[in-house]
């Protein structure tokens, strides 16, 4: 089997999970190799193409999609692509029952929280996100209006202030199978502003170590997984402690989220032998 692990420009080998797959692939009978999802490859020579550090889609998403609609044989499929790189998903999975963060959506006026976030709804590595206080009322609205002049879908939310001390929690799965967790440490700094796009120095900014993931985050992980479209072979769930400490959706990653492979051994394995069993 021929395996193409999608990436962008700025990383052309793949990001820090693509080795550990391609060394696991490789210990199956399976080539792989780290290609460039906007370059001029073949993608009907590959046996799968496996979307993973696409991180400019969110500055060019239609594209993007068309990219992947194009390629016959992709995963995580064009479909749940299309449907995952929005946020506005939150609002489906908050109708089906899932406690997610409480998200005014695109407001014409700032809410009146001592301490909130404006995010894009389609974003990645928070970029154009900032966290912003009830003093800073001037920026934060010009953040606003920036947004949507530029047509976007804007998302305000309450800082959920619990990140600060028990972080966030990613619940990593393998085609429905829970496979392991990380806590990432809070991003947001107050009174920082704007974010530059973090998604080339992820691991650095975000601060992930090994965590147990909770009984309540698991149970919750299967009922977004159950909530959610198709039938993906990879799923990255982030979780943050509500004002009553039960875990609240944050994110749900179908596109390109950083797996933390090298944070939980043997999951370069799993991740390998789900692909491997997809294919048949
Ligand atoms: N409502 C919130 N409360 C606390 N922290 C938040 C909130 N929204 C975003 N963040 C912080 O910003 C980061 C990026 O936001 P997120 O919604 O995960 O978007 P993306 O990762 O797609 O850019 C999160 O990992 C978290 O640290
Ligand atoms: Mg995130």
């Amino acid at each position: 089997m021929n395996v193409a692990i999608a990436t962008f420009v700025d990383l052309p080998e793949g990001d820090e999970d693509t080795p550990a797959l391609i060394a696991e692939l490789g210990a199956l009978g399976h080539r792989a190799e780290a290609v460039r999802w906007d370059g001029p490859a073949d993608w009907a020579a590959y046996d799968l193409v496996l979307v993973r550090s696409t991180w400019d889609y969110s500055t060019r998403l239609g594209e993007f999609l068309d990219w992947a609609a194009r390629v016959p044989r992709l995963e995580n499929t064009a479909e749940v692509l299309r449907w995952n790189t929005d946020k506005s998903y939150l609002r489906e999975l908050g109708a089906a029952g899932v406690p997610v963060v409480p998200t005014l959506w695109d407001p014409a006026e700032l809410p009146e929280w001592p301490d909130y976030v404006i995010k894009p709804a389609v974003s990645a590595g928070a970029r154009d996100t900032a966290r912003w206080s009830a003093e800073e009322a001037v920026p934060a609205a010009a953040h606003l209006a920036r947004l949507r002049g530029e047509g976007r879908t804007v998302m305000v939310q309450p800082y959920l202030d619990a990140v600060d001390t028990a972080g966030e929690t990613a619940l990593v799965f393998f085609d429905g199978e829970f496979s392991h967790a990380v806590r990432k440490a809070p991003i947001l700094t107050a009174g920082a502003g704007v974010q530059p796009m973090i998604a080339d120095t992820k691991d650095e900014r975000e601060q992930i170590t090994p965590r147990a993931a909770s009984k309540a985050e698991l149970a919750l992980a299967a009922a977004v997984l159950a909530a959610a479209p198709g039938n993906p072979l990879y799923a990255r769930i982030d979780f943050i402690p509500g004002p009553d400490g039960d875990p609240v959706l944050l994110e749900l990653e179908l596109a390109e989220p950083s797996l933390f492979l090298h944070h939980a051994p043997g999951s370069a394995a799993r991740l390998a032998s789900a692909i491997v069993k997809r294919l048949g």
